[in-house]
């Protein structure tokens, strides 16, 4: 379970206030849409629920986040990351290794999962996003989609309890945009927590509930 309780955010003393007191509450299984026109803060909100604000990037913030009733800011980065997982808007803002393999093998090895456990689980995510043929290829020769089941391949290896997909369908193919949402479907069906940020109604169809950033009203 996720709470968000009394959120307000703003960048700098200069800058508009982009979340006003919000307050929003998530279980298991919830699909969350989070939408908005560029610009209104979608991928802010995201980054302040997986602690990149106010962990990596600066701000004025308030309010506090609760994950199964503990609150984020006690823990690190690096705990955080393997329950709360973002998938960024950017996923060259996201690949770090030479090939994929590495980039798959990465947050697991950080983890001290063992490396018999860390082969089954790559395996097992390539095989899921149909993407076999990507293992050992180079990051930097593959086409946007390709980064994107990637990236995403690289945080399902950390099986995280809330995924923060950034715009996950945004310059996607028919393909890939089905199989992510299989994807979506399949680990809000195991019990995860998504918040999907998107512009309309590519995101529309998966969601339980809905935050719609401008006004920040959250409806059901
Ligand atoms: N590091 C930063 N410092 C100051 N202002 C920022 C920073 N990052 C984003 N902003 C500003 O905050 C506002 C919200 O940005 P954000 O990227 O969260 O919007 P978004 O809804 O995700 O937009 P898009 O749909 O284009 O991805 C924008 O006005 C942006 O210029
Ligand atoms: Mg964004």
């Amino acid at each position: 379970m996720l709470k968000l309780k009394n959120i307000s955010f703003r960048y700098n003393a200069s800058s508009p206030l982009l979340i006003n007191n919000f307050s929003f509450s998530a279980e298991k299984g919830d699909i969350i849409a989070v939408r908005g026109d560029s610009g209104t803060g979608k991928t802010t909100l995201l980054n302040i629920i997986c602690s990149v604000i106010p962990k990596v990037f600066i701000g004025d913030l308030s309010g506090s986040i609760l994950h199964n009733n503990v609150d984020i800011s006690e823990l690190s980065l690096p705990e955080v990351a393997p329950l709360i997982s973002l998938l960024m808007q950017h996923p060259d803002n996201q690949l770090f290794f030479p090939t994929v393999e590495q980039e798959l093998a990465f947050a697991p090895e950080n983890l001290k999962v063992p490396t018999n456990n860390i082969i089954k689980r790559i395996d097992e995510v390539l095989c899921r996003l149909n993407i076999e043929s990507l293992q050992f290829k180079e990051t930097t020769t593959l086409s946007f989609g390709q980064k994107k089941l990637v990236t995403l391949a690289s945080i399902i290896t950390l099986s995280p309890e809330i995924y923060l997909l950034d715009e996950p369908f945004a310059g996607l193919s028919k393909e890939y945009i089905k199989i992510i949402s299989n994807e979506i479907k399949t680990q809000a069906g195991n019990g995860r927590i998504i918040f999907l940020a998107g512009h309309s109604d590519d995101i529309d169809q998966f969601a339980d509930k809905t935050i719609e950033m401008g006004n920040l009203n959250e409806k059901h």
